[in-house]
């Protein structure tokens, strides 16, 4: 029998991947779903159930229904629920032998890995539902009609003049409403700019950054040089006749180092002397847990330098909102690769974050996640020197990733092992650029922010258990 509610929550958030799918509504599918875990032997005999109030909160139901369903299945025998010790899962219950389990309607694999641990995502339990509702109500009952008419490119005055006051106080941005255009995410801006010919290649990367940026730069034809990292980050020194450069300032992208001081102004000098142009992804920016987040490079140069953020890490990437703050010439171009008429970004949704940023709702979110991510990231350190003190973490305290610095030569077999373990996440060799020429360190990179709370220490305890041998 499992005693401790903490631990008997975690190993059910690890193993149960709940999916309310299938008719009959959401209560219905939470016991159709209870009752295949327990039957296939997912939740053992004696396993203690998360309350109401959390699996409610991660699966995004109300708590009625989870009661609801938990009655449900202590009145079928398939629970036990006693005053003091919580709801259990009933002893008597035999899982049934694979022979005789019951056919999944998905197949296993579209379930997904039992440990999430891919870096990427915030923690999508923790999507602000609530405040998210209460601003989009409030953001469509102030709407004039014509906001419901076709969307101008730029995005809503509303929302570009949030934005500027929010990254002005947040993040250091110099900017005005005008020279802020709305898009559906960083990826669109770099679609925007280079697949819309407002800029050319050859643009400079970071040595390790996200493949999926790389293609789609190379689809447009871009050719991507990339540029060596140190301890200090980019080495910016090595920028020759590129056109533009990209780098991720705040926290590189995904190996943890902030960009060094005179490298932030090197590469300003440089973009200047050569006419070239800065690209700031700024995709974490706001979580830096040690101290108060560095500023946007953009505050140096704003002629020089186009920022671009978005809410894929702070809210949610399924919202598809994002901004970029263009030097004053360039918006003219960025307008018309958008073409005549919004044709992403949502204006119901862009007003809902036009409210959100304005009422403040934005700040507490992002503070709350703060606190979180932060004890998510000392909890892996605190496992880690517990557990596997030869690892080290590397990188800044901050973002929703962590690199773990492997043993040379460790790293393939490592990311097999977690696979085989059923722990999902990537080895640093995933985002080095093919033309990379400096040393390929071995590491991991850890998402620590993916998992719902309740599923994040079996993750963490799964991932100790994977780690190479000193
Ligand atoms: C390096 C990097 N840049 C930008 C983003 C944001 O991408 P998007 O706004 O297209 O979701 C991410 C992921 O969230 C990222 O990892």
């Amino acid at each position: 029998m499992v005693d401790s509610w903490v631990n008997s929550a975690e190993s059910i958030g690890a193993d149960l991947h709940l999916e309310l799918s299938g008719g009959g509504g959401r209560r219905a599918a939470l016991i159709r779903a209870l009752r295949d875990a327990v039957r296939g032997g997912r939740l053992a005999p004696g396993t203690r159930l998360p309350p109401y109030r959390s699996l409610a909160a991660d699966l995004g139901v109300a708590r009625n229904t989870v009661a609801d369903a938990y009655a449900e299945l202590v009145a079928e025998g398939w629970l036990t629920a006693r005053q003091g010790s919580g709801t259990r899962v009933a002893e008597r219950v035999e899982p049934l032998g694979a022979a005789a389990r019951v056919p999944r309607k998905v197949p296993p694999r579209a379930r997904g890995p039992r440990h999430d641990l891919r870096q990427g995502m915030p923690d999508a339990s923790a999507f602000p539902r609530a405040a998210w509702v209460a601003s989009y109500r409030r953001a469509l009952t102030r709407a004039p009609s014509e906001a419901f008419g076709p969307g101008d490119p730029a995005g809503r005055v509303e929302l570009r003049e949030a934005l500027a006051e929010y990254l002005a106080r947040a993040r250091g941005v110099r900017t005005e409403a005008s020279r802020i255009v709305v898009c559906s995410g960083f990826a669109h801006a770099l679609r925007l700019l280079f697949h819309g010919r407002v800029l050319r290649g050859p643009l400079a990367v970071e040595s390790y950054g996200l493949g999926f940026h790389r293609e789609l730069l190379a689809a447009a034809s871009v050719r991507t040089v990339p540029l060596a990292l140190d301890e200090d980050g980019a080495r910016v020194d090595g920028l020759d006749r590129e056109r533009a450069v990209l780098l991720t300032p705040a926290h590189q992208f995904p190996t943890g180092g902030p960009l060094h001081p005179e490298r932030r102004a090197a590469v300003v000098d440089w973009a200047r002397a050569r006419g070239g142009m800065v690209l700031e992804d700024d995709y974490d920016g706001e979580f830096r847990y040690d101290r108060k987040p560095v500023g946007a490079v953009q505050g140096l140069d704003p002629e020089r330098v186009v920022f671009i953020g978005s809410v894929s890490k702070s809210l949610s990437p399924a919202l598809r909102l994002g901004w970029m703050v263009l030097p004053e010439r360039l918006v003219g171009a960025v307008l018309e690769a958008k073409g005549e008429r919004e044709a992403w970004a949502s204006v119901p949704d862009q007003l809902a974050l036009a409210d959100f940023v304005v009422s403040g709702a934005y700040d507490r979110h992002v503070r709350r996640m703060r606190q979180r991510y932060r004890a998510r990231r000392d909890r892996l350190v605190a496992a880690l020197a517990a557990h596997a003190p030869h690892i080290e973490v590397t990188g800044i305290a901050a973002g929703l990733h962590a690199v773990l610095r492997l043993p040379p030569g460790t790293e393939r077999s490592a990311v097999k092992a977690a696979a085989w373990r059923g722990v999902a996440l990537d080895g640093l060799a995933a985002f080095r650029h093919p033309e990379a020429r400096e040393d390929a360190p071995d590491g991991l990179v850890v998402g620590y922010a993916t998992p719902p709370e309740h599923a994040y220490g079996a993750a963490v305890e799964a991932l100790c258990g994977v780690l190479p041998p000193e």
